[in-house]
């Protein structure tokens, strides 16, 4: 078998990478971070038949480099999320926000931004819960809008495949009606039931870079574990936008871990990591 050779990062093309990415996307990444890029970029100097960073960083600079920064930060952004992740966020949605929606919008559509949705389980979650609300509750036109800066993860989220155990659901029964096992060389997988995809609408969007190919006024807009990646300047920018594009009355969610408390808004805080644009 013949000796892979990993190329060797060195100090001066991780800070090159590092500033191209923050230019991009705002993603930070910190000196202790080398190590990690250097084993995922790895891989894509292989792709392109490249010996060194060095070569990378040249095709960087070319003017071919500005298609290469798409693949650059999929690789580099953190993707990780599952089904149901902070279920207070969805517990609230269920028992407050949309019960409160019905009563106060007698014909309104409800709209909800999944607006960093990863490989697809944030918005299939809300999804769920925003269909068994309404199968047992008042009819009412709904969707969602989900996105992300990267486009291979967007790939993945719109065909709604998963391994089984990776949809782990609070009721077996939500399995059942959501989802459909795969046979042959699938049967280790499910596949998100036709229904439901289709009230979910994927498209690419660097939340960096307004205005927002999404519907106004949003009812609910989830904005989880991806401001942790952001400096405080970007975060304020990122939130500005967001508030934008609520109705009055909507609500924002942040990941358990983000908190606005460095950033300067008017929204009302209702729990943790639950805003509400005053109506
Ligand atoms: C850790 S995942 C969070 C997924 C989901 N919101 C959750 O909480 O489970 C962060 C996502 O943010 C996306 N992301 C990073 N920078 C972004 C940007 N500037 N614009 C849009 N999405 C971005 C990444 O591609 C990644 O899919």
């Amino acid at each position: 078998m013949m000796p892979t050779t990993e190329a060797t990062l060195t100090k001066e093309c991780y800070d090159f990478i590092s500033a191209l990415v923050y230019e991009h996307s705002r993603i930070r990444l910190g000196p202790d971070k080398q190590p990690l890029i250097s084993g995922r970029l790895n891989k894509r100097l292989r792709e392109l038949k490249l010996s060194s960073y060095e070569q990378y960083c040249d095709l960087l600079r070319s003017p071919q480099g500005q298609a290469e920064l798409s693949p650059l930060v999929d690789l580099i952004s953190t993707n990780h999320t599952h089904f149901f992740r902070e279920i207070q966020h969805l517990d609230y949605l269920r028992d407050h926000i949309v019960p409160e929606f019905v009563a106060s919008h007698p014909r309104e559509p409800f709209r909800v931004w999944s607006a960093a949705c990863s490989s697809g389980e944030e918005p299939y979650t809300i999804a769920i819960v925003l269909a068994e609300y309404f199968l047992k509750h008042s009819e009412r036109p709904w969707g969602i809008e989900a996105t992300d800066i990267s486009t291979r993860i967007l790939a993945h989220a719109k065909e709604g495949i998963y391994r089984k155990d990776r949809v782990n659901m609070p009721e077996t029964m939500l399995l059942h009606r959501y989802f459909q096992q795969g046979i042959g060389d699938y049967a280790d997988y499910y596949r998100v039931k036709d229904s439901l995809r289709s009230m979910v609408k994927f498209h690419h969007l660097n939340l960096l870079h307004s205005p927002y190919p999404v519907a106004q006024n949003q009812h609910v807009i989830f904005c989880r574990n991806v401001m942790i990646y952001f400096d405080q300047k970007t975060q304020q920018e990122l939130v500005n936008k967001l508030v934008q594009q609520l109705a009055p009355g909507g609500y924002l969610m942040v990941g358990h871990s983000e908190s606005l408390l460095s950033v300067k808004h008017n929204l009302k805080s209702v729990r943790p990591a639950i805003y509400r644009r005053v109506p």
